[in-house]
């Protein structure tokens, strides 16, 4: 037998299995939490929730810091959108942060509460590493681990690359779906579903044939695009007045794990897609479409553009739609089984995505 078992149908539901995942995976691991573009000017801010820890990732004149989005004095939260640019400082009592996390300000502090430089320090916010791979910001919640460099490996080079040429902005949004963040992951890992799932979109765009790498659970999948597809691009970059990406050509789409996809489409398109846990049968499905990136003195008419970027924005709702009814119908069976799932050898990533998850909980659930 070539195949493999996945995991076990119980991981994909059970609350406990979501709670060391949410410590082991999440908060252990580095995670994307946005683009550089999004923190770009002073007091510039991002939020994330990463496993169990509620962050704020903040530009402080030039720096830019990643710590605990709670206040220190009775725990409200510092910044409650989830991007957006003010100081921070407590919408309750306005106590004021510094980059480090330290206190910066306390009003009333004389008469009401004497803090010195000591009880400041004390009373700072706990702060995370973050780091930057081109255009992408990742944070690690763990004091310790692996640098992002060490971590991302040969995927390093690939991200810092195609996030500094993908950059022209087309759509961004959400979805919930109902499944656990796994499921929603492995829609994106494997093609073996194209012809029951996508007969009238992706199938008709790349053919189901799919070359793999991986790298401690980040994995590439390489899938040549029809003939039909190469020729709309084509079209498409012409009327856009872009050029196509020297080295990607084809569908290439990189998975860093736990969360994060990046596909590109005939080295014109970007989309980029995280998968956030909510709780174990519900998930938050980021994503992020860009084009590659515009020689400058082009101009091109609204109009033409418009009309372009409708025709794959749409196309790439009716794949995710596509793949949500399924991946829902997956999660809602999950508690009938007990046996694994197979997976065959088109399925592979999915079985280097298991292999990672496997070593991060290794020792702390039975059966995985
Ligand atoms: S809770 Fe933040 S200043 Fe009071
Ligand atoms: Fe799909």
């Amino acid at each position: 037998m070539i195949s493999t078992q996945s995991i076990l149908p119980k991981h994909y539901y059970d609350l406990l299995t979501f709670e060391q995942e949410l410590s082991r995976v999440f908060e252990q691991n580095w995670i994307f939490v946005g683009f550089k573009e999004h923190l770009s000017k002073n007091n510039d801010f991002i939020t994330i929730t990463i496993g169990n820890t509620p962050v704020v990732v903040q530009n402080f004149n030039g720096q830019i810091s990643a710590l605990l989005n709670i206040c220190s004095h009775r725990k409200a939260t510092l910044q409650r959108d989830v991007r957006g640019n003010r100081p921070l400082r407590c919408p309750y009592h306005c106590w004021s942060y510094k980059s480090d996390g330290v206190l910066a300000g306390v009003p009333q502090n004389r008469t009401d509460f004497g803090l010195d430089e000591a009880a400041k320090k004390h009373l700072a916010l706990k702060q995370f590493t973050v780091d930057i791979c081109g255009e992408l910001i990742f944070v690690r919640v763990a004091a310790r681990g692996p640098s992002l460099i060490e971590f991302l490996g040969p995927y390093f080079s690939i991200l810092q690359r195609v996030s500094t040429d993908f950059t022209e902005q087309v759509q961004e949004g959400s979805f919930l779906w109902n499944t656990n963040w796994k499921i929603a992951c492995e829609t994106v890992l494997e093609v073996y579903h194209v012809a029951g799932v996508h007969p009238e979109t992706f199938a008709n765009f790349a053919k189901a044939e799919c070359e793999i790498e991986n790298f401690n659970g980040h994995t590439t999948g390489n899938t040549p695009l029809q003939d039909a597809t190469h020729k709309w691009w084509a079209g498409a970059r012409k009327h856009l007045k872009t050029n196509q990406h020297s080295d990607f050509k084809e569908y290439n789409h990189f998975f860093i794990y736990p969360n994060l996809a990046i596909g590109l489409t005939n080295g014109s398109l970007m989309s980029l897609q995280t998968y956030d846990p909510i709780d174990p049968t519900h998930t938050k499905l980021n994503y992020q479409l860009k084009m590659i990136s515009k020689p400058n003195d082009r101009v091109i008419s609204e109009a033409v553009k418009t009309a372009i970027n409708l025709n794959f924005t749409q196309f790439n709702h009716t794949i995710l739609e596509e793949d949500r009814v399924i991946a829902e119908s997956c999660q809602k069976n999950m508690p009938h089984c007990n046996v694994p799932g197979l997976l065959g050898k088109c399925e592979d990533r999915i079985r280097h995505f298991h292999n990672a998850w496997r070593l991060d909980l290794n020792e702390l659930l039975e059966g995985l």
